[in-house]
Formats: structure tokens, C-alpha cells, sequence
């Protein structure tokens, strides 16, 4: 907070920022690291902040990085020609795809039929033998969690009944070597128990693969999906435990990599997004405090449908000649200055007391914060984005 308070200190106008703090971002990623197995291969999912600062500051650490796009891509290789390179997404184009071959990917998961046949053509043209993971969409049941992208009718991966047909075919992919399989199935999962039966059950389906298919499986990915507490009343994920517990599951296979692609647990907790009560007002009956900033800067709230935690930092000054506008022990909805009702950060949150003037601090905003929202809507000055 004395950071944020320093920084608050010196600003002339409205306060509108994320402020990310690199240090606390390189010692929690050293943590998560430390107690992992060694057979795991731990890439950082770049979606969920691509910054370069972030990705320089990660650098040092991970085994890798996870992208999505060709734009990803080029953002990692201009902070390293060498650091291995994970390709996922179900929309590569065939652009994307001589792009990552051009930008030396080192390994692609594949999302369909089409993207094998693709990048196997692609291959043969450039006399080149790709390393690819096929990523699953399983059909065995799998933890809750926020978002489930897989177990069910989605765009993602290649839905598993169609997958043991493909692998039964290999020889029509001369140019690809299918290495192991990719599974990034759900997200925000805050139970660690149930995040290791499913890693199990994703080892187990791979080996039983492998034997049936006569495959050289090296790799599972995992996938990331580490869950972040967005709610008080929620129970952390347990890294240490989930960690004795892996390193228990992992000593039985200890012929394969197992790689894992977490964003929101790395850089969640880096960053936070600090905007400006800029008025208060009841409206129905009900308090509202409008802020400097809004989804078009932090859209997970809106998206994920939930009241981002935040902490209020009050400010003493007023520089006018009329009453300050104050709520005091009583529920607020805090709403972004965006011309429509879906612009909102939290609602119907008690507070103690909140005035036109004092600054939010939305915590845990340094993952799918900035990343994932539609800056220009409206027009508005973005937030300054800080690095600590
Ligand atoms: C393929 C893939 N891998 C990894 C991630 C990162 O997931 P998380 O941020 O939940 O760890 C995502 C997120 O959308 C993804 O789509």
C-alpha cells in the first residue's frame, strides 16, 4: 500500500493506472517454481499479460512461454531468439503458422484435423519435421471450475472419439511428430485435489495412447487453469500441497515431461488497477459510486460476473467550495465511467465509508486485466500503466 500511496501522491490529475510490481512478481513465480518436480516443464501462458516488462521479468525463471497468436509470438521472440516457444489456439492461420515455423516455435498443439493437415503440408514445402502435441477434448469427466473449455461441445481441441481415429492414421503426417498430448481443459480451478486426479487421468488416457498407438509419448501438457481468489469467502489453491502431491503422482511416470502453461496464477497477484470515485449518487434506492476508469481497462469482472475485491484509499483533499458527496456504512455498486449498465466492478458492496475523490484499489488485477479489455470504447484516456 505505501507504494500505491507514493505513487497516488504524486499524481495532478484524476488517478487511472494498473501498477504492476515486478519484484513481487519474480519472487512469487519463484516460489510456485521451487517445490515443483523436476520432470515439469513450466511455460507462462502470455495471454493473460503480455507486457514485455513481464515477460523480461519471467524470463529468467520459466522453462518457456505459451501464445496464441503470431502477435505473441513476435512479443516473445523480441525478448529472446532461443527460449521455447508453445503454440496453441484453435484459429492458427496458415500466416500464423509460417510465421511461428520462420520465428523457430518449438512446439505446436494442434486444435483439429485441418490445422494437422495444414502444418504438415506446410512442413513438407519447407523439408522440415515439426514436434506437435494434439490437444484433447476428452470425454471423461473433469473438476468445476469457472470455465470449462473441454468435456463438452466447444471450439477447443479435437474431441477425443475422432482423436483415436487420427492416431490410428499418423502415417498420413509424415512431417509431424505427434510427441504427447495437450490438455487445457478448465480454468480457475481452486481445489487442488481435484486439479491432480484430473493431471492422473490425462497421464493415464496419454499411456494407454502411447501403447494402443505404439506412439513415442515424451509430453503431456497439462495446461494451466490455477485458480486465483477472486471471493472472500473462498478457500486458496494449496500450491505446497498440490505440489507434494504431484511430485507423488509424477514419480510413477517418470519417463515423461509433463509441461504446464499457467497466466492468471503467475501474474494475477502483480498487479492492481487503481481508479477514482469521480461522483456519488443514489439512484432507486441504491448507492452508485462512478469511477476514472472501467471495463474498457478491467473487463474480468464484468466478464467473470463477480464483485472484484478491492481496498479504498481515501484522500483528504477537496478543492471545492461545496460538500464532499460520502456513503457510509452502507451497500455501493461501483460502476466505470462507460455509457452503459454492464460497466461494473462490483455490486452492492458494503462499505465503511467511501467519498467522491478517494481511489479503489482493485487487487489481484496484473492477469486478464488490461489484456482482455476494449481499450477505445468511448474514447477516454487509458489508465497509465506503471511498473514498480
Ligand atoms: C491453451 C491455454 N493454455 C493456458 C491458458 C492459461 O490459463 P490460466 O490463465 O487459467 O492458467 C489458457 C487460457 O485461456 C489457454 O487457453
Amino acid at each position: 500500500m505505501e507504494k500505491i500511496k507514493e505513487y497516488v501522491a504524486k499524481q495532478q490529475q484524476e488517478v487511472c493506472a494498473f501498477l504492476y510490481d515486478l519484484n513481487s512478481l519474480t519472487a512469487h513465480v519463484q516460489t510456485l517454481l521451487n517445490p515443483l518436480p523436476e520432470s515439469v516443464q513450466f511455460y507462462y501462458a502470455i495471454k493473460a499479460n503480455s507486457d514485455e516488462q513481464v515477460l523480461r521479468a519471467l524470463l529468467p525463471y520459466v522453462y518457456g512461454f505459451e501464445v496464441a497468436s503470431m502477435g505473441e509470438i513476435e512479443k516473445v521472440r523480441a525478448i529472446s531468439e532461443t527460449v521455447p516457444i508453445a503454440f496453441g489456439g484453435p484459429g492458427k492461420t496458415l500466416t500464423e503458422l509460417k510465421a511461428a515455423l520462420k520465428h523457430n516455435v518449438t512446439l505446436y498443439h494442434l486444435e483439429s484435423q485441418l490445422q494437422m493437415q495444414r502444418l504438415n503440408w506446410l512442413a513438407q514445402e519447407q523439408g522440415k519435421t515439426i514436434e506437435v502435441l494434439l490437444r484433447v477434448n476428452p470425454s471423461f469427466e473433469l473438476p468445476d471450475a469457472t470455465l470449462q473449455m473441454a468435456g463438452k461441445a466447444t471450439q477447443f481441441g479435437i474431441e477425443q472419439s475422432e482423436l483415436e481415429e487420427i492416431l490410428g492414421e499418423l502415417g498420413s503426417y509424415p512431417n509431424l511428430r505427434v510427441v504427447g498430448f495437450h490438455f487445457h481443459c478448465i480454468s480457475n480451478n481452486l481445489r487442488e485435489k481435484t486439479q491432480i486426479k484430473a493431471i492422473e487421468k490425462y497421464i493415464t488416457t496419454a499411456l494407454q495412447w502411447q501403447q494402443q498407438y505404439n506412439l513415442e509419448l515424451s509430453t503431456v501438457n497439462v495446461g494451466g487453469g490455477i485458480g486465483v481468489t477472486y471471493q472472500e469467502e473462498q478457500r486458496p489453491f494449496d500450491w505446497g500441497s498440490y505440489c507434494e502431491q504431484l511430485s507423488t503422482l509424477l514419480k510413477r511416470f517418470p519417463m515423461l515431461n509433463i509441461a504446464m502453461e499457467c497466466g492468471r496464477f503467475v501474474s494475477a497477484y502483480c498487479g492492481v488497477y487503481l481508479a477514482q470515485v469521480t461522483d456519488i449518487k443514489s439512484n432507486h434506492g441504491e448507492n452508485f459510486a462512478v469511477l476514472r476508469g472501467g471495463n474498457h481497462h478491467f473487463r474480468l469482472p464484468s466478464s467473470w460476473q463477480h464483485n472484484h475485491p478491492f481496498l479504498v484509499l481515501e484522500r483528504d483533499d477537496w478543492p471545492y467550495p461545496f460538500a464532499k458527496p460520502t456513503v457510509k456504512n452502507a451497500p455501493i455498486t461501483l460502476c466505470g465511467e462507460l455509457c452503459t449498465p454492464k460497466d461494473v466492478l462490483a455490486k452492492g458492496v458494503t462499505v465503511e465509508r467511501l467519498s467522491a475523490g478517494d481511489i479503489i484499489v482493485f487487487e489481484k488485477a496484473g492477469a486478464y486485466g488490461w489484456h482482455i479489455s476494449h481499450h477505445d470504447f468511448l474514447s477516454h484516456p487509458h489508465p497509465q500503466r506503471v511498473y514498480l
